[in-house]
């Protein structure tokens, strides 16, 4: 067999890895607390498990619409209209089964050798694959802990040159919990105006988690860039629905039709019965979205003062998302080393910075997806793995 090249520069999503690390150290008798999971650890509502069931009673067992069920498009745009204040077309609304199929298509639709493509690092490590996988160049926006993890817009203007054709934008931010503040989106989308030919794709699957009360600026709130940005966004994250599989892309009017025909040559279209219970996830009550987003602050506030206890690590409080992004440089271990270390040795499965990119390194994702008493346990045996490993080092 002889693959294709670009096989080899594929990367990958190391959650997904460590996830079968953990399972298989389970399998073998060992107790691990999941710190890694890109997942709310809840059930999906009642409502919404229910409306699914009876799409399949009802017999929705057909293809769909490759864009999408009509009416399911309709409910994500009176959603963008209540939730974001913008104004879209259903035409330009894409129904795909997950969040990752825009950014698939987005990438593909832009990415050639000769091209550049701007992506947040630390940041959601399938940009950075998929833009080598489509052979353009990666060129990463350095995401700093001391700007709360968001870009200058200045500094991203700056990289842009004659071959972008790309930005990728991620707010709130996977795995910092960083999000981008409206003066620096201001600045950004008033500097592009002089970069007409950048198309800017802005990842907004959590766009709902948020906490004290921090706003969530949509690239839709411009309508200056409606001609050119593409939302991605989904269930998974706000409603628990990530074994679901769904999500939606708005498109450029210009690009629908491109979008369109990347899903009908890859997916067809999202399960149909899905789309039925996305339906009732968007138009139905919104409290267990409300009760989950409060479980998810109050263990925020838990993983923060533990992680900030924690000698050698540091952490910033995370505003959106799920996941705390501690500074672990000052133990002086590499990231990926205290990745292993705290998996096999201390039975705690999160993730090293570099998984997100070079800009990772001094950095461990940890999600809080996970019961309170689990996130104390869990750090409680970092602190005591490191208590152990000063113990047994050589000294200086
Ligand atoms: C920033 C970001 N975008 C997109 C996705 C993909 O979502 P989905 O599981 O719906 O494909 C994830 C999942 O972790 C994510 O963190």
């Amino acid at each position: 067999m002889k693959l294709a090249q670009r096989m080899s520069v594929l990367g990958t999503e190391t959650a997904f890895e460590v996830f079968a690390k953990a399972k298989a150290l389970e399998a073998q008798g060992k107790d691990i607390i999941h710190l890694h999971i890109g997942a709310p650890d809840f059930m999906t509502p009642a409502n919404i498990v229910e409306a699914g069931r009876k799409a399949l009673t009802d017999g929705w067992h057909k293809y769909t619409p490759a864009k999408g069920l009509p009416e399911l498009r309709q409910a994500v745009v009176d959603d963008i209209a209540l939730r974001r204040g913008a104004k879209v077309h259903p035409d330009r609304v894409l129904i795909v089964p997950g969040g990752k199929p825009t950014m698939f298509y987005a990438i593909m639709m832009f990415g050639e050798p000769g091209k550049e493509i701007l992506y947040p690092n630390p940041g959601f490590p399938i940009y950075e694959s998929l833009i080598h996988w489509s052979g353009a160049k990666a060129v990463p926006i350095e995401l700093r802990e001391a700007q709360g993890f968001a870009f200058r817009a200045e500094d991203v203007l700056r990289q842009i040159t004659p071959n972008t054709s790309l930005l990728i934008v991620n707010t709130p931010a996977n795995p910092t919990g960083g999000i981008i503040p409206r003066a620096e989106m201001d600045t950004l989308v008033k500097g592009l105006a002089a970069h007409p030919h950048v198309v800017v794709m802005c990842d907004e699957i959590y766009g709902r988690q948020l906490y004290d009360g921090e706003e969530h600026v949509s690239i839709l709130q411009y309508p200056e860039m409606h001609d050119r940005a593409i939302m991605l966004d989904g269930w998974s994250k706000t409603y628990a629905m990530t074994g679901w599989r769904l999500g939606y892309g708005v498109w450029p009017s210009s690009l629908v039709a491109h979008a369109e025909r990347l899903q009908i040559n890859s997916t067809s279209c999202a399960n149909a019965a899905t789309q039925v219970a996305a339906i009732e996830a968007l138009r139905g009550p919104q409290d267990e979205v409300d009760k989950m987003l409060r479980a998810f602050d109050e263990r925020r506030r838990i993983i923060h003062k533990e992680l900030n206890s924690i000698p050698g690590f540091s952490c910033n409080l995370p505003k959106g998302a799920f996941y705390a992004f501690p500074n672990t440089s000052r133990t002086g271990i590499p990231s990926r080393t205290l990745e292993h270390e705290l998996l096999n040795e201390a039975g705690v499965a999160c993730l090293s910075g570099t998984s997100f990119g070079k800009f990772g390194e001094g950095f461990m994702r940890f999600s809080y997806a996970n019961s309170q008493d689990n996130i104390r346990e869990g750090l409680r045996r970092v602190r005591e793995h490191l208590a152990r490993r000063a113990e047994t080092a050589p000294s200086k």
